[in-house]
């Protein structure tokens, strides 16, 4: 699995005077914006985004020949939305913010073989460059792994413009890591499960961890069994390829605060013997995106270098329903040693997180944060672009604060006191599939039998923005998005 695109570099030269095969410009309310020093240019480009009616709507692109007084050969307008530029207060930031790394993103998804690509966006402060860069190379995104002519498929090279200093340069760096973390988070969803397995996820961590100098350990199957593992043994045993418990650790001198991050890692979800319909099991590979989630999150939050101790716990599993796989009324005894009656095997995601949340609570970390494409009954109440968080009240709005911060959309939900009711078994502790209505509070409530009373602990469901089967929007692909990524490098920042 090759590396995604190559990221951005960062210059401060002027925009009229930087030479390019395509310069990208923002516009909004019908007036180009960032071109502040350069009011000739400026109005020769403003005459002609009126002949051509562009306004600046978000997602808009126009693609025009340089007017006169430009170095780059054309300019591609991009609309920047509500973008407000004299706008002021964190609402209307984290708004410009988002509206600038969709209209980058947006500009750059539409590139392709373009060879010298400079990004012009208006950006004042660190944060806005960041916020560019974030989208420009969340844009330039593209998986080609697996097709064979790839040639003019990928934009070539990209520099973001913007002002001169220490602070912005920084930012830019920041935005790179940020970005190349989610790219690498949607390489590993993207990757077919023919060659993305448990074995093989965990040797790619193992491998990546290494060239960050980070502490992986791995377990293998005897080393689960020895440990009493059994919710990520008995999902995995349906499968000719065994699973594993991957922990990823950093752990930086004098660092006061640890965040423990969990993601489900299902590396295909067939349902096993409550075997899934062919059309529900068709997107199944990206039922592993939480767990690329919290490592790629972890592996950035080191390079970042910020001052807190972050582990990544990946439960990795392949549900399927071989002749040795776990059938409907089987117990399984789990590693925190209750044991729960296996109603539906296609209730998997909550067994591998329960055995990995009792090792990552058993540390008390300060915060325990868990991410998974866990129901289908999140894309129903939420849809497809908004996640559902659940869990300590503290915890949830620490989530809900770093998404918003971050740009990714993410809602607070209730565990009403009632569904664990649901999950009461004749022949266990507890069995694996609950009520039918609510079933994402449901499964949460479910998990929460897995974390000690004490721990500050948010549960992510990303079923359904982990994997975009519409259409590419902003800095968004179709395929694997890299959700929660962002977020969780976010509540890190946040932390120290
Ligand atoms: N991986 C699925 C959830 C899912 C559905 C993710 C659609 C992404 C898109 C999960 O393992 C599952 O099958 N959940 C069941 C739970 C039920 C059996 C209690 C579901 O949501 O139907
Ligand atoms: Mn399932
Ligand atoms: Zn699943």
């Amino acid at each position: 699995m090759p590396g995604a695109s190559t990221p951005s570099s960062y210059a401060s030269s002027a925009p009229t005077k930087t030479a390019a095969s395509v310069l990208v410009l923002g516009a909004a309310d019908g007036a180009v914006l960032g071109l502040d020093s350069a009011k000739s240019a400026r109005a020769s480009l403003d005459d002609m985004m009126r002949a051509i009616e562009f306004t600046g709507k978000a997602g808009s692109t126009a693609r025009i020949p340089s007017p006169k007084g430009f170095a780059a050969d054309s300019v591609l307008l991009v609309g920047l939305g509500s973008f407000d530029p004299t706008g002021s207060g964190p609402e209307t930031e984290s708004a410009n913010q988002e509206a600038l790394r969709r209209a980058a993103g947006t500009a750059l998804r539409g590139l392709n073989g373009a060879d010298q690509i400079a990004v012009a966006l208006p950006a004042a402060t660190p944060a806005d460059v960041e916020a560019v860069t974030v989208g420009a190379d969340l844009g330039a995104y593209r998986f080609l792994d697996y097709v064979s002519d790839d040639g003019d498929k990928a934009p070539g090279a990209v520099t973001v413009l913007g002002p001169k200093g220490r602070p912005f340069a920084a930012a830019h760096k920041a935005g790179a890591t940020i970005a190349a973390a989610t790219n690498r988070a949607r390489d590993l969803v993207n990757t077919p499960p023919l060659d993305l397995y448990p074995e093989t996820f965990a040797q790619l961590v193992s491998d990546q961890g290494k060239d960050r100098r980070l502490k992986v350990t791995v377990l293998t199957e005897k080393e689960l069994q020895a440990g009493g593992y059994g919710g990520i043994l008995g999902v995995g045993q349906g499968s000719t390829r065994g699973p594993r418990l991957v922990k990823v650790e950093y752990a930086p001198k004098g660092a006061r605060r640890h965040l423990s991050f969990v993601g489900k890692g299902i590396t295909f979800d067939s349902g096993g013997l409550s075997l899934k319909p062919a059309a529900s099991m068709e997107d199944m590979k990206s039922d592993m995106s939480g767990a690329a989630a919290v490592v790629q999150a972890v592996f950035a939050i080191a390079e970042l270098g910020l001052p807190v101790r972050a582990t990544a716990w990946l439960p990795l599993a392949e549900n399927m329903p071989g002749s040795s796989a776990i059938r409907p009324s089987d117990v399984l005894k789990m590693r925190s040693g209750k044991t729960v009656e296996v109603t539906n095997t296609d209730a998997e995601g909550r067994l591998v997180l329960a055995d990995a949340l009792a090792d990552a609570d058993a540390e008390n970390p300060d915060l325990l944060v868990d991410v998974a494409t866990l129901t289908g009954a999140q894309v129903v109440a939420l849809g497809t672009r908004t996640s559902g968080v659940m869990g300590t009240e503290s915890a949830r709005t620490a989530v809900t604060e770093a998404a918003a911060a971050a740009g990714e959309e993410m809602w607070a939900m209730p565990i009403p006191e009632e569904m664990l009711t649901g999950f009461e078994s004749n022949a266990a502790d507890l069995k694996n599939s609950g009520p039918r209505h609510g079933g994402m509070l449901a499964a949460a409530a479910f998990l929460r039998e897995f974390v000690g009373d004490e721990t500050a602990w948010a549960h992510i469901d990303i079923a359904g923005p982990s994997f975009n089967t519409a259409s590419a929007f902003g800095y968004t692909p179709v395929g694997g998005t890299g959700a929660a990524v962002r977020t969780l490098i976010e509540l890190a920042r946040d932390a120290d």
